[in-house]
């Protein structure tokens, strides 16, 4: 099924100039990279877009992180990019990610597990609607 998908690239990944890497992984795989952008996000954008975890004791530390320096904000279309991306990202937490994975291959901790992904079509829809509301080429 054709999907499009949301990773960002946190601030971790753009310092240590992992943007090529991570995307070049990502055109490879035969996915489009259907939108891009390099930011500082909000406050605001990062709260909404781990809602989810509001609750969770890491959440101000990852908002903190995620508005701590530019990150990439990359739409990713083509067949079941979703679950393509979530898998090529590796576990959430690196030191659990399978060798291979941009996470097994280039992050050690989940403080700085140097992606995020969206977890599923809804998911996806909802992050994509936060981050390029202007829409994405597809
Ligand atoms: P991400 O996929 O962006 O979703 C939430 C983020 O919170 C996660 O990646 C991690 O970077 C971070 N995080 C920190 N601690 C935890 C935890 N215990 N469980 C899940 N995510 C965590």
């Amino acid at each position: 099924m054709n999907e499009t998908t949301l990773v960002l690239i946190k601030p971790g990944g753009v310092s240590r100039n992992l943007i090529g890497e991570i995307t070049r992984r990502v055109e490879a795989r035969g996915l489009k990279v259907s939108g891009l952008k390099l930011m500082n996000a909000s406050r605001a954008t990062v709260e909404e877009h781990y809602a989810e975890h509001r609750e969770r004791p890491f959440f101000k530390d990852v908002c903190d992180y995620l508005t701590s320096g530019p990150i990439v904000a990359m739409a990713v279309n083509g067949t079941n990019a979703v679950k393509a991306i979530r898998a090529m990202m590796g576990a959430t937490n690196p030191i659990e990610a399978l060798p291979g994975t941009v996470r097994g291959d280039l992050a050690l901790t989940i403080d700085d597990n140097l992606t995020h992904s969206s977890s599923d079509p809804e998911a996806a829809a909802r992050e994509l609607g936060l981050w390029f509301p202007e829409g994405t080429i597809s």
